[in-house]
């Protein structure tokens, strides 16, 4: 196999995809890299749907916080171009710094209403630097559709918002979380874990497996659903930093579960944040759905 492509500056990437465009649908896989069989699945599913299939790798520094683990993110291209290129992708864009935010930068995109829940309480300032990545990652690349996981769910309706405000063109396709196989979702931040820790990681999943249980039985109140979960996930010492029942729609907090519902949860364990969501559909039935 010869090796991916591989392009670092906007410029460069444009001027490579325009041929390719030409060939077929374009799909876009956008990641910061350490690339896990989550990521995989995005590839594949785009490879499946497209001729072409472009990866970014690019450790955004603007959807960190100050005390957050920007530099000891992990990095390691080649091993993703190797990954990513075995999954199907056809080109990387792995832009350094000054390419997506050329000094002096003044600009970003803010969604409103829906990014200070959830992550966007906790990580203040975060979602904005997502968005404003996903927007230029979108006009650099502009693909046919872009694909993301439901693991980060709340980024995935942000994403959405942005692009149906702002008029984009690109197709959002939200795939499912892929887990390790005792149910932890896979995640670079994985890594981190001691083995202490990781052994108890899993409880988190387990307990929105109880959850969608309890629900399934007919319990309705999302109070107690919420003081369940953050019961199991402190019975298994790992420190909740939220759960949340909000609905789908516009991420606000419910009372009663009905309709279109994302139970999700942040929660630490040790100095590592993890996090996971179950999103639902509950009428007749409780089915899960993607975000
Ligand atoms: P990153 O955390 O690298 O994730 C890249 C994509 O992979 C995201 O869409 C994420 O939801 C998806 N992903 C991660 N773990 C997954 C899993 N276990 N199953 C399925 N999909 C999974 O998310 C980001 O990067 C950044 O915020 C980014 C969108 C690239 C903007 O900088």
């Amino acid at each position: 196999m010869t090796a991916l492509p591989l392009y670092r500056s906007p410029d460069e990437l444009r001027a490579a995809l325009a041929p390719l465009r030409a060939r077929g649908d374009l799909g876009f896989v956008p990641t910061m890299g350490a690339l896990h069989e989550g990521h995989l699945s995005l590839i594949r599913a785009s490879a499946a749907q497209s001729e072409t299939t472009v990866v970014s790798v690019f450790v955004n520094p603007t959807q960190f916080g100050p005390s957050e683990d920007f530099d000891a993110y992990p990095r390691m291209l080649q091993d993703d171009i190797a990954a990513a290129q075995s999954a199907g992708a056809d080109v990387i864009f792995a832009p350094d710094k000054a390419g997506i935010y050329p000094e002096p930068y003044r600009t970003y995109i803010e969604v409103e209403g829906i990014t200070g829940t959830l992550c966007g309480r906790s990580r203040e300032g975060h979602f904005r630097g997502v968005a404003t990545v996903v927007w230029k990652l979108l006009q650099i690349v502009d693909p046919d559709r872009a694909f993301f996981g439901a693991k980060d769910a709340q980024q995935v309706r942000v994403i959405r918002q942005m692009v149906r405000d702002l008029l984009g063109r690109w197709e959002i396709v939200a795939c499912p979380t892929v887990r390790e196989a005792d149910g932890l979702a896979m995640s670079s931040r994985n890594a981190y874990l001691s083995k202490k820790e990781r052994a108890r990681a899993p409880a988190i999943q387990e307990a929105l497996g109880d959850a969608i249980a309890r629900i399934e039985k007919g319990e309705r109140h999302a109070g107690r659903i919420r003081v369940g979960i953050m019961e199991r996930i402190e019975a298994a010492s790992l420190r909740p930093d939220y759960v949340d029942v909000v609905s789908l729609d516009d991420l606000a907090p419910v009372h009663e579960t009905q309709g279109d519902i994302l139970i999700a949860v942040a929660a630490f364990a040790g100095a590592t944040r993890l996090i996971d969501n179950v999103c639902i559909h509950i009428g007749d039935q409780v089915e899960e759905r993607l975000p």
